[in-house]
């Protein structure tokens, strides 16, 4: 049986950074659903189909063929055999996958997705219904979170170290916006798993999060 790792938190959390960290340290494969869900978003977009017309939604994501391959260990997320890592972590296609994820049947057009994913390869998942709805079995659940005050200022200073300019009243309030979205929703919500250990990264530096849940690995495996 392959051993699954499952990560959810809320946007910003660093549950990316610390889940491809863990994966490199304990030799697991990295699955990043956020970029699955916003691979479908990114095609809605393309296709420019109304993100509050869920019928419309729910029609055209079947078209949406997503596929992941590691290439140099690095997740890359085909749509429709193209490569669109490079059109997925703007703010217009974050705020649309924030949208288009609660809408079920993108949800199911992902799910069995996810779950090969996991019932073949020994991995790290991130996400926000992973333990909740996509690995219930997970060996090790973990609900990562940070104020939402951290995680602005978090991507204030990714994006203002990039030269970017950067807004820090407005990150937090789309932040927060994108919490309540995702944590209001019908549909897998996201939400910490009766059996999840919380780790609050808030006052914590990277990589003591990455040592706390590689040791959290440890007792698991
Ligand atoms: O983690 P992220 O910001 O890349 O995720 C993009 C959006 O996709 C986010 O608004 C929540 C949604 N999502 C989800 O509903 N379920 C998941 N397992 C992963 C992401």
């Amino acid at each position: 049986m392959a051993f699954n790792v499952a990560i959810d938190g809320p946007a910003g959390a660093g549950k990316s950074t610390i889940a491809k960290a863990v994966a490199k340290n304990r030799g697991l494969i990295y699955v990043d659903t956020g970029a699955m869900y916003r691979a479908v978003a990114l095609y809605i977009l393309r296709t420019g189909t109304d993100a509050n017309d869920t019928e419309a939604v729910a029609k055209v994501c079947v078209g949406a063929d997503i596929t992941i391959a590691y290439e140099d260990g690095v997740q890359v997320v085909y749509l429709n055999g193209e490569n669109v890592n490079a059109f997925l972590r703007t703010e217009e296609v974050g705020n649309m996958a924030s949208k288009t994820s609660a809408i079920p049947a993108v949800r199911a057009h992902l799910l069995n997705l996810q779950k090969n994913l996991a019932a073949n390869n020994d991995c790290i998942m991130d996400g926000r219904d992973i333990g909740t709805v996509v690995l219930p079995n997970a060996q090790l659940k973990v609900f990562l979170t940070a104020s939402s005050e951290v995680r602005a200022k978090r991507r204030y200073d990714e994006l203002t170290a990039k030269g970017e300019q950067a807004d820090f009243d407005k990150i937090k309030a789309d932040i927060e916006q994108r919490d309540y979205q995702d944590s209001h929703r019908e549909i897998a919500p996201l939400k910490q798993a009766d059996d999840a250990v919380l780790v609050d990264s808030s006052d914590m530096t990277i990589d003591q999060v990455i040592a706390r849940i590689s040791e959290l690995c440890d007792e698991k495996a």
